[in-house]
C-alpha cells in the first residue's frame, strides 16, 4: 500500500536525473543522437550547458542569465515554465481524468475549441493535432476533400514543416534536397506576386493556397495589399485560403492572429507552437463548417482523419491555460508595444552602420538584415567570408551577442543575412534596452577591420573549410 507521502517504486525524479547527467549531454548526443548538432553548438560556442529556464531567460551551469530570443522556435510565448501553465498541467495529472478514451469525446478539447473559435468568430470548427506539421498535413487533406481538387499552391521561401506533405509546401531547397520525390500537384509561386498566384489558380484545379502572413524564414513581410488580394483571388477561383499561423499566431505579431493586420478572414487558420505554453506538443486547424461537412461526411467516416494523441488532456489544458495567461498578462498588447519600440530603436542604427541594411517585422517577430558593405576594407572581408559560406557573416553578430552580451539569437534561415528576434512575449522594457545596447555594440565591432569580430571570422572560415 502506498502512503500519501511515499512514491511508487519506479518513480523517476527528472530534476535529479538531469542534475546527475547534464554534464554528459553532449557526449550522449554525439554517441547516440545527432552528432552534427553537437558539432554546430561547439563550433559557435553555444555548448554552455543550460540548466534552467524562467520567463524570457535561460541560465547556464554557472547560473549566468541569458536573454533567449529564440524561445524554443517560438513555443515559449508566455515565457519558459510559466507557473500557471505548470500548475494547470499538474492539475490534469492530479485529477486522474479519463484521457484519450477514443470512444468518447474530450471535454477539455471542447473547451479549447470554444475559446479559440471565440477569437476567430468567422470560423466554426477546430481540429487538434500534435505539431505544426501535423496541422499542415490536416489542412492539405481537408482542402482536397472539401474542394475535390488536387493542387496546393505555396510560396517561395515558405516553411510549413518537415513531414512529407508539409515539406512538399516548403520553399527552401535545403530541406527538400535528398528527400524527393515529394507530394505531386504542389506548385510554388513567388511570395508577394499576385500575378503568379492568379496564373496558378486560373486552371481551377487548386484546392488551397497556403501562406504564412509573415514568412518565418527571412522574416519576409507581405506587401500591404498582398494577403487581401490573394484571398480575393482564392475566392474567385474556388480555392481555400489557408493562413499558416503556426509561428505568427497567438499574439506573436501584436495581434491574436497576424492576418488581422491586413483584415483578412482565411478559410483555415493553422496554429501550434505557443498554443501549449511550450510544454506539450500541439497543433490546431480552425476552419469552416462546410469543410468539416465534406471531410467528416458520414458516420463511417467519423475517424477518417485524426491521430492517437490529438486532443490529449495535457495539451488541451495547456492550451486553455495559455489563452488565460495571454489575456491576464496582456501579452498581445505587450508584443505590440515592445515590438514597436525595438523595431524603431534598431532601425535608428541603420544610418550609423553600412552593413546594417534593414530592420523589419511586426510585434515580437523581427528581422535584422545585413548586406554587403561599400567601403573597400569591409568589402574584402565580407566577400572572403561569404565566398566560403553564404550567411556566415551573421554568425559574426550572433556569436558575440551570445558570448559577450548573453543574448541567444539565430539566423533566419540557411544562407540568410537576417537575424531573427523571436523572444517570449513576456519581454520587459529592460530586456529591450539589453537587446538595443548589445546589437549596437556588436554591430559597431563588426565594422572594425581588423578587429576581434573579423578574427572570429577567420576562425569560422577555417571551420567552414574543414
Ligand atoms: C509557419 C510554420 N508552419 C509549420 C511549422 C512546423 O511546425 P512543427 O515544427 O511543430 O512541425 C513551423 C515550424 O517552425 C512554422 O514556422
Amino acid at each position: 500500500m502506498l502512503t500519501p507521502t511515499s512514491k511508487p517504486l519506479a518513480t523517476i525524479d527528472a530534476g535529479d536525473l538531469f542534475a546527475a547527467h547534464e554534464a554528459e549531454r553532449y557526449d550522449m548526443h554525439s554517441r547516440r543522437l545527432n552528432a552534427q548538432m553537437v558539432r554546430v553548438l561547439k563550433t559557435i560556442g553555444y555548448d554552455v550547458g543550460f540548466c534552467r529556464g524562467a520567463g524570457a531567460y535561460l541560465y547556464d551551469r554557472e547560473d549566468v542569465r541569458y536573454l533567449d530570443l529564440l524561445s524554443g522556435f517560438g513555443v515559449f510565448a508566455v515565457g519558459r515554465n510559466h507557473p500557471a501553465i505548470r500548475e494547470s498541467l499538474k492539475s490534469v495529472l492530479d485529477a486522474e481524468l479519463p484521457n484519450l478514451v477514443q470512444m468518447d469525446v474530450s471535454t477539455l478539447a471542447g473547451l479549447l475549441a470554444e475559446r479559440l473559435l471565440a477569437k476567430v468568430p468567422y470560423l466554426q470548427r477546430a481540429f487538434f493535432a500534435n505539431s505544426g506539421a501535423e496541422a499542415v498535413e490536416a489542412a492539405i487533406k481537408f482542402s482536397r476533400a472539401a474542394t475535390k481538387r488536387p493542387g496546393i499552391v505555396f510560396c517561395d521561401h515558405a516553411f510549413h514543416g518537415l513531414s512529407y506533405g508539409a515539406l512538399s509546401l516548403t520553399g527552401d531547397d535545403i530541406f527538400r534536397k535528398g528527400f524527393e520525390p515529394l507530394l505531386p500537384d504542389c506548385r510554388r509561386v513567388p511570395f508577394n506576386d499576385l500575378a503568379a498566384l492568379e496564373e496558378a489558380l486560373r486552371g481551377r484545379d487548386i484546392a488551397a493556397f497556403i501562406v504564412e502572413p509573415i514568412q518565418g524564414k527571412g522574416v519576409n513581410l507581405p506587401d500591404d495589399n498582398y494577403l487581401k488580394d490573394a484571398a480575393a483571388l482564392c475566392r474567385r477561383y474556388g480555392t481555400l485560403f489557408v493562413a499558416d499561423e503556426v509561428q505568427t499566431g497567438l499574439g506573436r505579431t501584436g495581434r491574436f492572429l497576424a492576418i488581422e493586420h491586413w483584415g483578412v478572414e482565411p478559410d483555415m487558420v493553422l496554429l501550434a507552437k505557443a498554443l501549449s505554453g511550450g510544454h506539450v506538443p500541439v497543433g490546431a486547424v480552425l476552419t469552416r463548417d462546410e469543410v468539416f461537412a465534406k471531410v467528416f461526411d458520414r458516420m463511417d467516416r467519423a475517424v477518417v482523419h485524426g491521430s492517437t494523441f490529438g486532443k490529449n488532456d495535457l495539451a488541451m489544458a495547456a492550451g486553455i491555460a495559455t489563452l488565460e495567461v495571454m489575456e491576464a498578462e496582456k501579452l498581445v498588447e505587450n508584443a505590440d508595444r515592445l515590438g514597436t519600440r525595438l523595431i524603431a530603436a534598431l532601425h535608428a542604427l541603420i544610418p550609423r552602420y553600412e552593413m546594417l541594411h534593414e530592420v523589419r517585422g511586426k510585434g515580437l517577430m523581427i528581422g535584422v538584415e545585413f548586406a554587403a558593405p561599400q567601403s573597400l576594407k569591409l568589402k574584402a572581408a565580407w566577400h572572403l567570408l561569404e565566398a566560403a559560406n553564404k550567411g556566415l557573416f551573421c554568425q559574426l553578430i550572433t556569436i558575440p551577442l551570445f558570448k559577450q552580451h548573453k543574448i541567444m539569437a539565430q539566423v533566419a534561415g540557411h544562407g540568410s543575412h537576417t537575424i531573427k528576434l523571436l523572444p517570449s512575449l513576456v519581454l520587459s522594457e529592460n530586456d529591450c534596452t539589453w537587446i538595443e545596447t548589445a546589437f549596437d555594440s556588436v554591430i559597431a565591432d563588426s565594422h572594425k577591420v581588423p578587429g576581434a569580430v573579423w578574427s572570429l571570422g577567420k576562425t569560422l572560415l577555417e571551420n567552414a573549410r574543414r
